[in-house]
C-alpha cells in the first residue's frame, strides 16, 4: 500500500510546483511531507553523497552562509515567507523545511552562483567568491541536511530535470 501512496504524492507535488508562489509552496510542502511520511518506513536510503565532500560543504557553509541561513541551514527565527521591510524575502532554511529541495542541482548551482536573480532579492551571488567546486561542496552538504522521505521526492525531481 506504502508504493501506491507515494507516486501520487509526487504527482501532487509536481502539480504544485507549476505554481510559484512561497505561501502555497510551504503549504504543499507540508501536506507532501504528512503523505511522505507513510514511505518513510522503506529501506534505508543510499544517497551516494561523499562524505569528504559534506565536509568541506559544510565547513564553507558555517564561514560564508550561516549567518543568512542558520545554523545547519535551519533559517533564521521568524517566517522566511513574509517579506522585510526593504520588500524582499529573508534568507529560507535550507533544510527540510523550506523548498531548496524543489530545485535540481542546476537551479541550487544558479542560485549560488549568480544570487537572486536581477539583483531582486539579498542573495550575494558567488561566483568569483568562491571555487566551482566549493560552491559544489555546499550543494551537497545541502543535500545531507534533508529527510530520506525528502531526499527521495528531490531526486525524482533531479531525474526529471536530467530527461532529454
Ligand atoms: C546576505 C545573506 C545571505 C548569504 C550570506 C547567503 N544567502 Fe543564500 N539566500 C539569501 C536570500 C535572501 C535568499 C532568497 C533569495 C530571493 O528571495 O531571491 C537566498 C536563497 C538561497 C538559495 C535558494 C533557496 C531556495 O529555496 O530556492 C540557496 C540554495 C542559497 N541561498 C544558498 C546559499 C549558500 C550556499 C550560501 C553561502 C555560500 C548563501 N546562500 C549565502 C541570503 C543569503
Amino acid at each position: 500500500m506504502y508504493r501506491t501512496i507515494f507516486p501520487w504524492a509526487l504527482v501532487l507535488l509536481v502539480g504544485l510546483l507549476s505554481a510559484c508562489d512561497k505561501a502555497a509552496e510551504s503549504v504543499a510542502t507540508q501536506e507532501t511531507l504528512s503523505q511522505v511520511g507513510a514511505v518513510s518506513d522503506v529501506a534505508a536510503l543510499d544517497r551516494k553523497l561523499d562524505a569528504a565532500l559534506i565536509a568541506r560543504g559544510s565547513a564553507i557553509f558555517e564561514k560564508n552562509c550561516a549567518e543568512c541561513h542558520g545554523a545547519n541551514g535551519k533559517g533564521q527565527p521568524g517566517d522566511w515567507r513574509i517579506r522585510d521591510a526593504d520588500g524582499k524575502y529573508p534568507p529560507p532554511p535550507l533544510d527540510d523545511s523550506a523548498h531548496a529541495w524543489h530545485h535540481p542541482t542546476k537551479v541550487l548551482m544558479e542560485a549560488i552562483r549568480d544570487g537572486s536573480p536581477g539583483g531582486e532579492g539579498n542573495m550575494p551571488a558567488w561566483k568569483g567568491k568562491l571555487s566551482e567546486q566549493e560552491m559544489q561542496d555546499t550543494v551537497v552538504y545541502i543535500k545531507s541536511l534533508w529527510s530520506d522521505p525528502v531526499y527521495r521526492l528531490w531526486l525524482q525531481l533531479e531525474q526529471q530535470s536530467l530527461e532529454p
